[in-house]
């Protein structure tokens, strides 16, 4: 993905509060890592059409702070499906409350596999 904004629709949109900060004030890295890891697994769902869990994450890059009152936007689209797993790119956006322009803020690629009931792997397909 490049410096330009995803098209389309973000899978999660949502605020960041005052709850969601570190020591710093600044907004925590973990929160924003768990945004990214929702807006995988909800795509990671829709592509398995069951459960699945996060299994790896990869490239975890955070290019710019977000601040409490950012609106965040996160884009996740699958980049590889392969017997069980899914590949899933995410990147994360901010907007500033007030303002018009948006900025990158993360990216990593989060791999999920298709679980069945019993919590095993299963093909993505079945
Ligand atoms: C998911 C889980 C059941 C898979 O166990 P497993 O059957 O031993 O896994 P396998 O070694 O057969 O790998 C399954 C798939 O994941 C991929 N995979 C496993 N570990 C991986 C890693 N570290 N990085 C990338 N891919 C990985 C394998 O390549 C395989 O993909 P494929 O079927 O598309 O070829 C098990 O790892 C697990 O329960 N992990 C904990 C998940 C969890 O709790 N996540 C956090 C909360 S959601």
């Amino acid at each position: 993905m490049s410096d330009t904004q995803p098209p389309g629709i973000p899978t999660i949109r949502t605020i960041a509060m005052p709850a969601d900060t570190n020591p710093a004030g600044d907004i925590f890295g973990g929160w924003l890592m768990s945004q990214m890891d929702l807006a995988a697994g909800s795509v990671a769902a829709l592509t398995a059409r069951g459960r699945s869990a996060t299994v790896a994450v990869e490239g975890m890059k955070f290019h710019r702070p977000v601040k409490v009152g950012d609106e965040v936007s996160l884009y996740a689209e699958i980049v590889q499906v392969g017997r069980t797993s899914m590949r899933i790119r995410v990147e994360a956006w901010r907007r500033e409350r007030h303002g018009d322009d948006g900025e990158r803020v993360t990216e990593a690629v989060f791999t999920f596999v298709a679980l069945d009931a019993s919590g095993a792997a299963r093909p993505v397909t079945a």
